[in-house]
């Protein structure tokens, strides 16, 4: 079977996984979070900072963390949403079979953001990014507009987008300690997002062989940067301060806790893998800034996760 034959018949196959079961969230996923605290203290972002925190301000930084990640969610979504849109306002073959995949993806992603924003109005958070809402405005326009120009670079930002919450999600549904409607959006969200997923892996080669020079040094040396950011970035440093904590000072210091790093290679390391398969990065040369966002060495084997920094 040709490589395009074998493409097609992967996404076909995710597109008749879709279009089996619809979920509605407002039917199979009802409810609301607990009063309690909705993370355990191991899965917050401050987890090995040596914080004396009372249960109070653990559960609060827990529900702001919580609300801070799904807002993100909603956000990161949209700028998907906006890229398959363009992909498909400018196609030049409407019945391309990925294309019908796009259409479940959009609208199963749509299904999630409603999920999301029901969430988002029942925490009711009270924490603000202390990031000028300007600023916010100009990343995101600045990025739809890159990922527009550039689908290589909008894949890697995709594959990203997914395996990050896939991991985070993971960790919060499988631990007894989360609240149970936690647990449940989290599952529901990862069953689709494993479809996204697995389309995103199979169409990449394609998408990358048909990439520009420029676009392909974006994928090597921007797309790691941009990723870094956006983990960083899904628990904002307003949520610190909400309970009493220095905004930046604790956001940068949670980010560089051994945890906390490790979670962000776990996330990003099969994204990586991606890239070498799809000889985005050859392998033996892996670009200093995918080695710091994964944490590997140029021949991609993991480093030691060192203790943070003091
Ligand atoms: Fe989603
Ligand atoms: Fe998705």
């Amino acid at each position: 079977m040709s490589a395009l034959a074998s493409v097609e018949e992967r996404v076909s196959r995710l597109t008749k996984a879709a279009a089996r079961r619809l979920v509605e969230p407002d039917e199979e996923v009802p409810g609301a979070p607990g009063e309690g605290q909705l993370l355990p203290d191991e899965l917050l972002s401050v987890a090995g900072l040596g914080l004396e925190l009372t249960p109070d301000q653990r559960a609060k930084l827990a529900r702001e963390e919580v609300a801070s990640i799904t807002a993100a969610g909603i956000r990161f979504e949209a700028v998907l949403e906006a890229g398959f849109g363009v992909q498909l306002a400018t196609a030049e073959d409407l019945t391309d079979p990925r294309l019908t995949f796009i259409l479940h993806e959009l609208g199963e992603e749509t299904r999630h953001q409603r999920l999301f924003q029901r969430l988002l109005g029942q925490l009711a958070p009270t924490a603000r990014s202390p990031i000028p809402t300007r600023v916010v405005r100009l990343a995101y326009r600045l990025a739809i507009e890159l990922t527009a120009s550039s689908p290589a670079l909008f894949y890697v930002l995709v594959l990203a987008g997914e395996e990050i919450p896939d991991l985070i999600q993971k960790l919060a549904s499988e631990h007894r300690e989360t609240d149970p409607f936690i647990r449940a959006v989290n599952r529901y969200h990862r069953m689709e997002e494993a479809r996204h997923l697995s389309f995103a892996r199979a169409v990449f080669p394609e998408v990358l062989s048909s990439s520009r020079r420029l676009e392909r040094l974006l994928v090597r040396h921007v797309a790691p940067r941009l990723i870094s950011v956006m983990f960083d970035d899904l628990v904002h440093p307003g949520v610190y301060a909400s309970v009493g904590l220095p905004a930046f000072s604790t956001w940068r210091r949670a980010n560089a806790t051994s945890t906390r790093r490790q979670l962000r290679y776990d996330a990003t390391r099969p994204v990586l893998r991606v890239l070498v398969d799809a000889g985005a990065v050859r392998p033996g040369r892996v670009p200093g800034p995918w080695r710091r966002l994964c944490g590997v060495r140029s021949d991609e084997s993991p480093l030691e996760t060192a203790p943070p920094p003091a």
